[in-house]
């Protein structure tokens, strides 16, 4: 074996490693996380990290991403797989003659829920499409999130059973999302928000598969994909979308 053979070789031994797990770096888990599982500390005191090599940038274990990323990419490389719901949700959208921003609404409607913050899972999605989207479409997804506790018997949208039994017979919404709601009634665009509370599909036909592919077209006549990747332009947006690509990141 050559030695330019053997290196190429111990190369490839290295990325595959590398790919398995990240050897011997460090992550330093966002606080948010920990907060999530429910770890907090009243310590006083802290200590900074030690020397050790620390992840920073490109995460291995994850699938890598091209260069300049779009939406598709996105969907494909980093969402979690619940993102079925997004795409059943469009395409019954698309079923029900909605108009294709409307369509593009219902296949990002939960895509801080998917990639990103479950909590206020609408507003944190709206900023992320703000600088993309036309602004109807950022409004409503931003608003279905307290739309979805309010009944409107006009288009046949009842209180969601399933939500009963996740968070109890009498559950209340906090007062900012019954402000939010009424608001929103009394919007030009209230029922931009409202059809995607009523094209929001919970129950899950295993049978249908559909892909993001299927959606190429009305994202690319209604997305504004950044020519430099989503995420490496300079949008009010960005950073969330470099995060989601690189979630561990030191800093
Ligand atoms: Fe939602
Ligand atoms: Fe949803």
């Amino acid at each position: 074996m050559s030695n330019v053979q053997g290196l190429s070789d111990k190369a490839d031994a290295l990325e595959y490693k590398q790919m398995q797990e990240l050897g011997d770096l460090v992550i330093h888990r966002s606080p948010i996380n920990k907060l999530a599982d429910g770890e907090w500390s009243d310590a006083t005191e802290f200590k900074m990290a030690g020397p050790k090599p620390t992840l920073m940038g490109e995460d291995h274990r994850l699938p890598a991403m091209p260069e300049k990323p779009t939406l598709i990419d996105f969907f494909n490389l980093r969402f979690a797989p619940s993102k079925q719901h997004l795409l059943q949700s469009a395409a019954l959208a698309q079923k029900n003659g909605l108009p294709e921003k409307m369509v593009l609404a219902c296949l990002l409607h939960d895509v801080s829920v998917i990639a990103l913050f479950r909590p206020d899972h609408g507003y944190w999605g709206a900023q992320m499409l703000e600088p993309y989207v036309d602004e109807e479409i950022s409004w409503a997804i931003r608003m279905h999130q307290a739309l979805r506790f309010f009944a409107d018997e006009s288009v046949g949208y009842e209180y969601p059973v399933a939500y009963s039994k996740w968070f109890g017979e009498d559950y209340k919404v906090e007062p900012y999302v019954q402000r939010d709601y009424e608001e929103a009634r009394n919007h030009k665009w209230y029922m931009s928000a409202r059809m995607i509370c009523v094209n929001d599909l919970y129950a899950f036909d295993s049978d249908t598969v559909v892909t993001i592919e299927d959606f190429e077209d009305i994202i690319g006549r209604h997305f504004k994909q950044p020519e430099e990747g989503l995420g490496n332009d300079n949008s009010p947006a960005a950073h969330m979308w470099r995060t989601i690509r690189r979630p561990a990141s030191a800093l």
